[in-house]
Parts: structure tokens; sequence; C-alpha cells
């Protein structure tokens, strides 16, 4: 199976021109303080291509970083995406399958001068609890993005879920970003958002919304007054809520089973309350 995902990352790298047969060698032997990688060589799961700086640094200007952030790059390879975001101000961890890459990772963590707040680990990512972070990065492959997404989607709402180059299947985009003419090979990174968790029935005032939640997207209906209006425009934004209803623009953010907010072309400030199922 690993040999099959490594054939599949390096046909990808055959598109940037280095011998597939770099992709097959085994994982070199550590040498410590003098550890290479190569482009193309074998990971667990997949085989360690480094995103192009250029795409790092727009990675985290669309994740929006900041101080208050904790981002973990699942899968770290020798650390850049960690790096950068520390030196940033951003407490930041990699979590990497490659013992070499790891130390390498450090050591670079160490030049950069960043070691107080940029870690790694030597773990499996399918076996690692990254719960804690508001910003996940990662440079995988489809259908490894697809076994993780059940795992992202359960992470705090809010959180912003970066991906180089490969989509979460359909969960479709919040925001996408190329890193610019330089850049020659996996250039475009995806941006999700994790959406609050709002489908069911909600007590707004004296009305009924009910609604049904496909990712961020959702639809549904305000009943007013013995009437159903279809909502429309409506979505999530992490914890924010926007949707339209019976000739009103709603805006609110959702905190557990409460949300609160304003109708945009009116001036009354709405709550609504989810009900038990
Ligand atoms: C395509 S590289 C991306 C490296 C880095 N995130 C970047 O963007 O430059 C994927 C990395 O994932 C690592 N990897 C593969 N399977 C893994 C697993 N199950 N757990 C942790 N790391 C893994 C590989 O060793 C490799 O370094």
């Amino acid at each position: 199976m690993s040999t099959l995902r490594n054939l599949t990352m390096a046909c990808a790298l055959m598109a940037i021109s280095l011998d597939p047969a770099i992709a097959q060698t085994a994982p070199s032997q550590p040498t410590a303080g003098t550890y290479e990688p190569k482009v193309g060589q074998e990971g667990k799961d997949v085989v360690w291509v480094p995103t192009p700086q250029a795409l790092v640094d727009r990675m985290l200007a669309m994740a929006e970083v900041s101080k208050e952030d904790y981002l973990i790059d699942l899968g770290s390879g020798d650390g850049r995406t960690v790096i950068t975001a520390a030196t940033l101000g951003v407490r930041a961890h990699g979590i990497e399958y490659n013992p070499d890459m790891v130390a390498l990772s450090k050591r670079n963590a160490q030049a950069a001068g960043v070691e107080d707040r940029a870690t790694f680990i030597q773990a499996d990512i399918f076996e690692s609890d990254f719960s804690e972070a508001s910003v996940i990065t990662l440079f995988l492959l489809p259908d490894l993005n697809l076994r993780l997404r059940p795992t992202l989607l359960d992470m705090k709402p809010g959180t912003r879920v970066v991906s180089n180059s490969f989509h979460m299947g359909d969960w479709r985009p919040d925001d996408q970003i190329d890193a610019g003419s330089e850049c020659e090979n996996y250039c475009r990174a995806y941006k999700w958002v994790v959406p609050a968790k709002v489908a069911g029935e909600w007590r707004l005032g004296d009305d009924q919304l009910t609604l049904t939640q496909t990712y961020q997207m959702l639809s549904g209906t305000l009943v007013r007054n013995g009437t159903a209006h279809e909502i429309s425009e409506a979505r999530m934004d992490g914890t924010n809520i926007t949707f339209t209803a019976a000739g009103m623009r709603y805006r609110g953010s959702v905190d557990g089973n409460t949300m609160t907010g304003a109708a945009e072309n009116g001036d009354a400030r709405w709550t609504a309350e989810r009900q038990a199922d």
C-alpha cells in the first residue's frame, strides 16, 4: 500500500522532471548533522516534496495566522512551514514520521532561532491528536486528505485548514491562493474554515428556523406566522452564520446552542436557541 502511495506521488513528481526512481529509493540512514533529504524520498504514506517557500508564505497569509494561533503541519518534512510560522511569532508544531526529517527540522529551527516556538515530533499523523491546533497545514495526497477529513471537521469551529495542492473531496474550499509566477510546481493552496455544526431546529423569537447543513453550506426554512420562507445565501464561516429569509439578511455567530446577531436591513438584534431533538 505504501509503495502504491509513493508511486502515486512519484507520478506527480515526473511532472517536475524528477527521476521517478528517486521516489522509490529506501529512506537514507541517519547521519547526525549531515543528513540531506532528497526530493521524492519515500515517506510512510506519501513521499517528501517540499512546499515552495513562496507558497508557504501565502498559505500562512491566507490562514491569517496570528500570535494567538497554534499551527500544526501534518507531515512536516524539513519543517519549513512550522519554522516560517514561528518566525511570524506563531506557536507551531510539526508531526513527521521520518526521524531524520524531525532531527533536521529541529536543527533548522535552531538555526532560525525559533526553537522555542517551533517544535517537532516523530509520529504518524493518523495516530496523533492534533485537536489543539487552530491552524492545520498539510501537503499530502487527496485520499489522505479524505481520511483526515472527519477529524478535521470535528475540530473547534473556526479552525483553518490549508492544503497545498490537494482538495477535500466534496467539502469545497472557502478560499484559494497561488504562489505567484516564480513558482513552477505545486503552486496552489486551498483553505477551509471548520464550520460550527448548526443543523437542526432553532427557535428564533416567535419564528421556527430549520437548518440543513452540508459542510459550510446551509439550506432550510424560517416559519413565520404559519408561512414557511425558504432561506437563501446561507452559509457558515467558522462560527459566523449568514442567511436571507423573509426579505431579511441575518448575520450572527453561534456559541453552542445559541445564535445571536443583527438583521442587516432591520434594526432588531436577534437570538435563536437550539431545540432539543
Ligand atoms: C509532500 S511532503 C510535505 C512536507 C511539508 N509539509 C511541506 O509542505 O514542505 C509530505 C511529508 O509527510 C511525511 N509523512 C508521510 N506519511 C506520514 C505519516 N503517516 N505521518 C507523518 N508524516 C508522514 C513525509 O515523510 C513527508 O515529509
